[in-house]
C-alpha cells in the first residue's frame, strides 16, 4: 500500500492491543547469533524491519521459523558473517550484528548504514568500543571489515548515549574474555529488555537500565524463551492520537512504566489518564492545551514521539515548542503539516508551533517511520480527506495502524 487515506473529524473510542516493540526484537533477534543453541522469541511484532531481520540472520546461516509472533532462530555454524548493503541500507539496525558475529565468529563484514531521512546517524561510538576490546576495523569500499581473536573486557566510556550502540557492545562483551564495564551507557527499556534475553541465556550482565552496564564474559551461551516488551512507541502513538482527535481509547497488552514521559506530557494537555500494570485507558474532551516538549535519552521524551506531538500540538491552545535534540533532520514532517494549514515556524532545533481550531485535509508526504505517525495523527485532526503518501514508511514499525 502506497497510500493512506483519512477522512479527519471523528473522535478515537475502542481498545487496541498493543505489539511487541520492534526497537527491542530487533537485538533480541540478533542476540541468536551468540549461541550454537535455539533461541526462540515471543510477542514479536509482525513488520517489515523485522522481515528484513530475519532475512539478514538468514543470508548468514541461521534457520529462522516464524509463525503467529514467535520466532525460533538457530545458528549451529555462521556460514557468512555478512551484512550486505542491500539490506543495510534499507534498515540501519542491520548494524546491530556487527558486536554478535565479531564475538561469536571473530570477524564480521558489515556494511556502514551511510544517512538517512532523520540525520547522519554514525557509528563511531560502536567501532570505538569494539575497538578498546582489541577489535581491528578497517573500512574498504563502504564496508566494515572487523577482525578479533577474542574479544576482551574492556572500560568503555560512550562519548554519547546511543541505543544501538550500547546493546551491540552487550551483545559482544557476553562472549568477551574478562569484565567489560559499560560508561554512559543507554537507559532505554529496550536495552533492559535485550540484557534479559541476553542473562536468560547465560550471559552475566548487571546493571542494565542504570548507564552504568557490567558485563562479565563466559565462554558461551545457551538457548533460551524470551518474551518481547510491549512497544512504548506504538503505545504512545495511540495516545497521542486520542489526545488531539479526542475520545477514549483502552490500551491493553502495554507497560506503563516505559511511558512515564509521555503520559505525563499527555496530562499536561488536559487528557485523563488512567493505568494498571498493563492496561492504559486515555480519554480526551474538547481541545487540547498546548505542551512543549525536549526530546532526550531516556528517561526523557522520546526522539520517536516527537512527530506525534508535533501533530498535537497544531491543534493545541496556544503555543508549544517542541525541540528535538537526539537527530539533527527531524523535522521533515513540520513541512507537511503546514501543508495542511498547520502554523509552524522552524527554529534551529526547535519548532514553534501556534496551535489552530483545526487543520484543513491536503495530500501530504511521509519521509520516514514516526513522520508517517504525526501525519496520520494531523489526518484525524483535518477537515476533510488528507492523503498520506509513501505511507509504506509505517510498514516498518506499526503492525496495522490504520
Ligand atoms: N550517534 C553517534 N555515533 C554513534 C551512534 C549514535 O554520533 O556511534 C548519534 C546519532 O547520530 C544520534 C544519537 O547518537 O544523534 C542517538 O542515536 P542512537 O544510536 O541512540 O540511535 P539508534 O540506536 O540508531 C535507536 C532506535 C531509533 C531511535 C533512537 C533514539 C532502534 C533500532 N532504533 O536508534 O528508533 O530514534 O534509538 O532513541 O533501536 C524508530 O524506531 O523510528 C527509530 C528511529
Amino acid at each position: 500500500m502506497d497510500k493512506l487515506k483519512i477522512t479527519g473529524g471523528r473522535a478515537l473510542e475502542g481498545e487496541v492491543r498493543v505489539s511487541g516493540a520492534k526497537n527491542a526484537a530487533l537485538p533480541i533477534l540478533c542476540a541468536a547469533l551468540l549461541t550454537a543453541k535455539p533461541l526462540t522469541v515471543t510477542n514479536v511484532p509482525r513488520l517489515r524491519d523485522v522481515s528484513t531481520m530475519a532475512k539478514l540472520l538468514g543470508e548468514m546461516g541461521v534457520a529462522v521459523e516464524r509463525s503467529e509472533g514467535r520466532v525460533v532462530l538457530h545458528a549451529p555454524t555462521i556460514k557468512d558473517p555478512t551484512a550486505s548493503y542491500e539490506l543495510v541500507k534499507t534498515m540501519r539496525a542491520s548494524v546491530l550484528v556487527l558486536g554478535p558475529l565479531l564475538a561469536r565468529c571473530g570477524e564480521a563484514k558489515v556494511s556502514l548504514p551511510g544517512g538517512c531521512a532523520i540525520g547522519a546517524r554514525p557509528v563511531d561510538q560502536h567501532v570505538k568500543g569494539l575497538e578498546a576490546m582489541g577489535a581491528t576495523i578497517a573500512v574498504e569500499h563502504g564496508y566494515m571489515h572487523a577482525s578479533a581473536k577474542r574479544l576482551r573486557g574492556a572500560r568503555i566510556v560512550m562519548d554519547l548515549v546511543t541505543v544501538t550502540g550500547t546493546e551491540n557492545l552487550m551483545m559482544a562483551a557476553a562472549l568477551a574474555e574478562g569484565e567489560t564495564l559499560l560508561e554512559n551507557a543507554a537507559r532505554e527499556p529496550e536495552v533492559v529488555d535485550l540484557a534479559r534475553c541476553l542473562i536468560a541465556m547465560g550471559a552475566k550482565i548487571e546493571g542494565a537500565g542504570s548507564d552504568r552496564i557490567r558485563i562479565q564474559g563466559v565462554r558461551s551461551l545457551g538457548g533460551a524463551a524470551h518474551r518481547v516488551m510491549p512497544d512504548r512507541i506504538e503505545t504512545g502513538t495511540y495516545l497521542a492520537a486520542t489526545a488531539a482527535a479526542g475520545g477514549k481509547v483502552r490500551l491493553t497488552g502495554a507497560a506503563p512504566d516505559s511511558l512515564d514521559a509521555t503520559l505525563d506530557k499527555l496530562r499536561e494537555a488536559g487528557a485523563k489518564v488512567s493505568t494498571t500494570e498493563d492496561t492504559i485507558e486515555i480519554e480526551m474532551t474538547g481541545r487540547p492545551g498546548a505542551v512543549s516538549v525536549r526530546t532526550a535519552p531516556y528517561p526523557g521524551f522520546a526522539t520517536d514521539m516527537q512527530a506525534q506531538f508535533m501533530a498535537l500540538a497544531t491543534v493545541a491552545r496556544g503555543t508549544a515548542l517542541i525541540t528535538e535534540t537526539i537527530f539533527e533532520n527531524r523535522f521533515m514532517h513540520a513541512l507537511e503539516m503546514q501543508r495542511l494549514g498547520a502554523e509552524i515556524r522552524l527554529e534551529g532545533n526547535t519548532a514553534v508551533v501556534n496551535g489552530v481550531e483545526r487543520l484543513q485535509g491536503a495530500t501530504v508526504m511521509a519521509t520516514d517511520l514516526r513522520a508517517s505517525a504525526g501525519l496520520v495523527i494531523a489526518g484525524l485532526v483535518a477537515d476533510g480527506e488528507t492523503v498520506v503518501d509513501r505511507i509504506y514508511h509505517l510498514d516498518r514499525g506499526y503492525e496495522a495502524l490504520e
